[in-house]
């Protein structure tokens, strides 16, 4: 597992952008799986000046999603439909019918899930997923003891969960969804590539238990340790517990890489 800790949130944000804009220009057709949260804002600032600035051009891209609130509208300021036109989709040139987002209204979730796993297959897979973390180590809404070989469905959110993504409903954990959608820990996993980012010192813990703990699905993260491409790409407070590893190499303007 390769770790790039960045001296700042902005150099994150920037060196996962340079990523995510590599693997546009290598393949314009690339198919995505895209991450909400507050972590990503700055990464999909930056890609959205690296399409008006210097053209990186998205029209042949595909994402989909790794979740969404079930019960929530899409218009809703609350839902991942709604993050995902306004932070990024909105100002990028993707093609609308190249985005998927799992359908929280579906009146059968079950079988939404089951339409999306197969969607994502018949598109080719995913190339590169694009990941957030929560403070418990879940990936996508994938919580503590989701069994690994997960594939996308509905999901019950974790009380932790339900705290911490309270500031997106105006602080009122009353208001935040008990259900999503969610990709599967094998979704995630079949991706060619993973990239996770995690900013702050209260994600330290999970990132810690990410990279030197035991593959276990009580940290479902923990699993990222078993994927042969997988990059953190961490600020200084997030990597905070990490060990020093024996091989780490610093190629400068502000971040260092480790090697796990
Ligand atoms: C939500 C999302 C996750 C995301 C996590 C981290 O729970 N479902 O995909 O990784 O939040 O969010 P934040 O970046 O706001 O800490």
């Amino acid at each position: 597992m390769k770790v790039i800790v960045a001296d700042e949130y902005e150099i994150m944000s920037r060196e996962a952008a340079k990523i995510v804009a590599a693997e546009v220009r290598n393949k314009p057709d690339c198919i995505f799986a895209l991450p909400t949260g507050g972590t990503v804002f700055g990464l999909y600032e930056e890609l959205i000046r690296m399409h008006r600035e210097e053209g990186l051009d998205f029209s042949g891209v595909s994402t989909f999603n790794l979740d969404e609130y079930i019960g929530l509208p899409p218009d809703h300021p609350s839902s991942y439909h709604y993050y995902m036109y306004e932070r990024f989709f909105n100002h990028v040139n993707i093609s609308r019918d190249r985005i998927r987002i799992p359908n929280a209204l579906a009146e059968d979730p079950e079988g939404e899930s089951v339409a999306y796993e197969w969607a994502i297959k018949r598109a080719g897979g995913i190339d590169l997923a694009v990941l957030g973390i929560g403070r418990n180590g879940h990936i996508g809404f994938n919580e503590p003891r989701t069994e690994f070989g997960s594939v996308t469905r509905p999901i019950y959110l974790a009380k932790r969960t339900i705290e911490a993504n309270a500031r997106f409903f105006g602080g009122d954990s009353d208001s935040v969804p008990r259900q999503a959608i969610s990709m599967g820990i094998r979704t995630i996993m079949n991706s060619r590539r993973i990239v996770l980012l995690a900013s702050g010192t209260e994600k330290s813990r999970a990132i810690n238990q990410t990279v030197h703990g035991p593959v276990t699905d009580t940290v479902p993260s923990s699993v990222l340790q078993l994927h042969p491409d997988c990059t953190l790409i961490l600020d200084k407070e997030a990597a905070c517990e990490l060990e020093p590893s024996a091989n780490g190499f610093v190629p400068g303007s502000g971040t260092k890489t480790m090697v796990y």
